[in-house]
């Protein structure tokens, strides 16, 4: 015979005595549920493939040779190349090492890296465009090694930058790092949101919408997305195991986009400058481990 429990609503004050409602609080925290349950309600419910340790060394390897592959182009990066060079360099240095650029031929992109320059916000195709002194530029790097995918990105000064593009580029810096830091179990995507978008607000700049971070490991683009913007508390709950990415791109104007007719380039409809920092991460028993450690 089963106890009979008095059924809580989702409206009712939590049980645990947080003073929350139920739906805010324990609802959001299953407890009890095992490492299996989790990873089979997470894959039903959402869609989510939970990774497992040689899934993350697998990540973490695939991950090595991004990072690498952004200090080779910091190394060469200078006033006068133009960007299908920067692609030329990515293109040949992950084949050498065995990998292959998962952007070449990803629903049509020609290119093996995406190369986003000053009011370019992100999938800006390389070609003959010339580095100029003072340009800010994106360099935006997935490798899939041994079928495992990594994804990252930075933006690089090219020669000597000015107020405006240090500026943004601080910015959108602190975002993937608070961003980052708001990653731990029963956090919720929101938490992660929230921490970006209430530091570039503050900041006087604004976050893109149209373009998130995604799950990633097994495929390029997996669930969830990782939206820059959101509410604490709202979103799902994060568990060890997830990876995804975290990808703010900051505008120093306002937030709206066009796209180019080349149907990939976003630029800022404003004209300002945009920035972006990426890492893919992973959700840990602690907190948050970076599987694209890049230091810069
Ligand atoms: N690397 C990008 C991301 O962070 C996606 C680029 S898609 C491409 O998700 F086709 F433009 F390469
Ligand atoms: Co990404
Ligand atoms: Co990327």
């Amino acid at each position: 015979m089963n106890l009979k429990l008095p059924k809580i609503g989702r409206n009712d004050p939590c049980p645990c005595g947080s003073g929350l409602k139920f739906k805010k609080c324990c609802a959001l925290k299953p407890q009890n549920e095992s490492p299996a349950a989790v990873a089979a309600r997470y894959a039903r419910d959402y869609g989510i493939r939970l990774k497992g340790p040689e899934d993350v060394e697998a990540i973490r390897r695939a991950g090595r040779l991004v990072v690498d592959t952004l200090e080779l182009v910091a190394r060469r990066l200078r006033p006068g190349i133009a960007t299908e060079e920067i692609d030329r360099w990515v293109h040949e240095f992950t084949l050498r090492h065995g990998a292959r650029p998962a952007p070449l031929h990803y629903r049509g992109f020609p290119k093996s890296v995406c190369v986003s320059v000053n009011e370019e916000i992100c999938h800006g195709i390389p070609g003959g465009r010339i580095l100029r002194e003072g340009d800010i530029v994106n360099v935006d790097v997935t490798s899939v090694l041994e079928g495992y995918y990594a994804d990252a990105n930075r933006t690089f000064f090219v020669g000597t930058p000015g107020p405006e593009a240090r500026k943004i580029v601080a910015v959108a810096r602190e975002c993937l790092r608070r961003g980052m830091a708001a990653v731990k179990p029963a956090n919720t995507l929101g938490d992660i949101g929230w921490a970006i978008q209430s530091y570039a607000e503050a900041q006087g700049c604004s976050v893109v919408r149209e373009f998130v971070g995604h799950g990633v490991g097994f495929d390029f683009h997996e669930p969830p997305q990782v939206p820059h913007f959101g509410r604490p508390g709202s979103g799902l709950v994060l568990v060890p195991g997830m990876v995804f990415t975290i990808e703010p791109m900051i505008n120093l104007g306002r937030r709206e986009l066009n796209i180019l007719p080349d149907r990939w380039t976003a630029v800022t409809r404003d004209g300002s400058l945009s920035a972006q920092f990426e890492q893919t991460v992973l959700v840990t028993a602690e907190g948050c481990e970076s599987l694209t450690p890049w230091e810069d």
